[in-house]
């Protein structure tokens, strides 16, 4: 009952804060632009969807999404239970559509959707769409990174190439609920692998490619595969990276700490190196072009529970520990597809571009499983976004016609930064829909976004949400109701945020705190590979009843969501997520280094950078030569994006007296506020503060 009561009170709280785009609604006072009528200029605080626009979209209004979206509050099982019949089932779900206990001092965490139902991903992203005839549509159409070198497969193919990986994968024992590693660039065999494992019920865990041996040989160290799947290189721009390279040290370092892969199937990117110079490990290497062709191009589907788990994927906390992600099969592939379908108002016509890497979270939700599912031409675009000149997303964009274009604001400043002319030169007329994701646009990167690449004919939908939460939580519905430059806006169906204060209560109306989910929603992840523990103390624990974002958020008068960054120790950098302690034991793992602290700091392009605090062993002198060393080992411990943008000599740093370190006051001093230190009395030793200020230009 007292869930019942809160479900009513959200209600309520959503429908009157609901902005309508006519009738009688409380944002008459605001200045508002039509879609393709004009630029947005900051007078202009709304921007409505056209007739046009809106006439055609899943969602043409907002009391169409308040109708749906009540319906998912009130009756989430039946909302999301005529969703999933849309999908190819072997087995229907037993009678309770959905488990939750969100609740801590009620027993373990636990969330289970669609459980006792028989599916695969793969089938449904495959079979299911070569099945309704779309066998000869383009699934992926993939960009190299030199202009001129492209690819296509269209749905059948891409079933053929995934059913001989399968096959491969089965012949050297890898089963139901196996691990398998990968690493790889933005090849159309990053996709491949990962429905390949999901085809035959095995756990896919990739990682970033930009992740050093080092992040690499941890996170196979905590899964254990049975095989790691990478290629030899990969061109970027015009620099060329070694990823065998990388990929044979972890290897190395993960035998040393006892575990051993027995098979690395190594895909041959032979635009990037030849096989004659990559190092090879008889007995254990395997290229992928010698064996994967000879195999069957079907592959009978392993048929999983909807519980059973479909990947894991590494993420960033606030202890140096990486977290490995888990998420399961039936509610993620629900969950997907539907926010994908919604969120970009997708049809049939549309030619899907996002910009994501598959080694994260957005490029396994938003460039393999949403769109698939939805039987989407995807663009899987290998190389750097400004290479050869910061014109060429947008000659992607012409060359394929592209009409959803989803990316991150860091991408936006950049090339913002390079000249409208870049984007200019390009026709765009194909685009349709844009999106932005990884970390809050700031109104000034979403109006340019908006004016000069979408000629303000195109929405922006501006998604929030996490690895944890598998899809979109907070993001514009692009027909359904007006948007603020800079604003998420309103819930996905299903979705539940609130914002609580420190003590965990509920704020109402025009407020900001921290952004919390109550109940469930069917791409929740359901644990913490290894450590259910973690998995309650980070998420369920701080607030009891809610899961727990990590993001502070606040909510204007009109109801409009507006994030504001991390409130842990986590700093987004770039749309990457960085845990301040990951870099901090990197840092204290050289031998000069005595101690450090991290913080984000307001960067212009990557939204925020990293800035370091320093202290040396005794004795050793401050050099240029050094901080180089001290970034290099940042970069092979953890990876390049992750090297600190700056690093500030600290002789001490400054604690409290039970020595807890202030992060309040390094912040200050790290964005140069120096007249907002506060109250540093409390330190222990407060001249180490004046001390710092002194090196700040060292
Ligand atoms: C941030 C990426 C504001 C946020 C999908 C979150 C955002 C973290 C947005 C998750 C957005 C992501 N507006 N902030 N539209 N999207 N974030 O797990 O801080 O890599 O907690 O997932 O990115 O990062 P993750």
């Amino acid at each position: 009952d007292n869930k019942k009561m809160r479900t009513e009170n959200h209600l309520r709280h959503v429908e009157s804060m609901a902005t309508m785009p006519s009738g009688a609604c409380n944002i008459s006072h605001l200045n508002a632009v039509i879609l393709g009528d004009a630029l947005a200029t900051e007078e202009n605080d709304l921007i409505f969807p056209s007739h046009d626009f809106s006439s055609q979209a899943h969602v043409p209004s907002t009391d169409k999404y308040l109708e749906m979206y009540k319906r998912s509050i009130e009756d989430p099982a039946g909302f999301w239970s005529d969703i999933a019949s849309q999908f190819h089932w072997r087995q229907k779900w037993g009678d309770q559509v959905y488990f939750e206990n969100l609740d801590v001092s009620k027993g373990p965490i636990k969330i289970e959707w669609f459980k006792g139902g028989i599916t695969n991903i793969s089938y449904n992203c495959l079979d299911r769409n070569v099945e309704a005839g779309l066998g000869n549509n383009v699934a992926l159409y993939w960009e190299g990174n030199e202009p001129g070198f492209d690819a296509t497969l269209t749905y059948t193919q891409l079933l053929h190439s995934v059913c001989q990986l399968a096959n491969y994968l089965k012949d050297i024992g890898v089963g139901k609920g196996d691990a398998v590693v990968v690493y790889l660039p933005m090849l159309m065999e990053l996709p491949i692998t990962m429905l390949a494992c999901a085809r035959i019920a095995a756990v896919h865990s990739v990682v970033f490619a930009g992740f050093s041996a080092e992040s690499l040989a941890q996170r196979i160290i905590d899964c254990k595969p049975k095989v790691v799947i990478t290629c030899n290189a990969v061109k970027r721009g015009s620099k060329v990276i070694n990823l065998k390279d990388i990929v044979d040290a972890a290897l190395v370092e993960s035998a040393q700490s006892g575990f051993s892969v027995e098979a690395c199937l190594t895909y041959e990117n032979q635009s990037a190196m030849t096989r004659e110079n990559t190092k090879w490990k008889e007995g254990r290497d395997i290229w992928w072009q010698d064996v994967i062709p000879k195999y069957p191009t079907n592959c009978a589907v392993e048929w999983v529970d909807a519980e059973d788990p479909l990947f894991l994927l590494y993420t960033s906390g606030s202890t140096g520990k990486p977290k490995g992600v888990l998420h399961t099969t039936g509610g993620y592939m629900v969950y997907t597809a539907t926010t994908f379908k919604y969120a970009f108002d997708y049809k049939p016509s549309d030619v899907y571009w996002c910009t994501a890497d598959c080694g994260w979270i957005t490029g396994h939700s938003y460039v393999t499983y949403g769109p698939l599912l939805n039987g989407a031409s995807v663009i899987i675009y290998e190389g750097a976004p400004n290479y050869p000149n910061p014109g060429r997303c947008w000659d992607i964009v012409d060359k394929y016609k592209v009409t959803i274009f989803y990316t991150a604001p860091t991408l936006v400043r950049s090339l913002m930064r390079d000249g409208d002319e870049y984007v200019t030169r390009y026709t765009r007329k194909s685009l349709r829909v844009l999106g932005s994701v990884g970390e809050p646009i700031n109104p000034s990167a979403w109006r340019w976004f908006f004016n000069i690449v979408g000629e303000s004919r195109c929405p922006i939908s501006d998604t929030w949400w996490q690895t944890e939460t598998g899809g979109f939580m907070i993001t514009p519905l692009p027909g359904a109701w007006p948007q603020k430059p800079g604003s998420a806006t309103f819930p996905f169906f299903g979705v539940q945020p609130v914002i609580v204060d420190e003590k965990g209560v509920e704020i109402e109306g025009e407020c900001s705190g921290y952004l919390c989910v109550k109940s469930s929603w069917p791409g929740a992840f359901r644990t913490l590979y290894g450590d259910h523990e973690r998995y309650e103390t980070t998420y369920f624990k701080p607030f009891t009843g809610y899961y727990f974002s990590g993001d502070g958020c606040s909510r204007d008068k009109d109801g409009y969501h507006w994030l504001t960054g991390r409130v842990d120790d986590v700093i987004n950098v770039s749309g990457h997520r960085i845990g301040t302690a990951e870099v901090e034991s990197a840092l204290v793992s050289h031998p000069q280094c005595a101690e450090a602290a991290v913080v984000g700091v307001e960067h212009e392009v990557k939204g925020q950078g990293i800035y370091a605090f320093v202290t040396l062993v005794q004795g050793v002198p401050y050099s240029e030569e050094l901080r180089k060393s001290l970034m290099l080992t940042v970069r092979n411990q953890i990876g390049a994006f992750a090297a600190p943008d700056k690093i500030h000599w600290a002789p001490g740093l400054p604690k409290t007296r039970s020595g807890k370190i202030m992060r309040r006051i390094l912040r200050k001093i790290a964005s140069r506020q120096l007249d907002e230190l506060g109250d540093t009395s409390t330190l222990s030793d407060p001249n180490v503060v004046d001390q710092l200020i002194a090196l700040a230009d060292c």
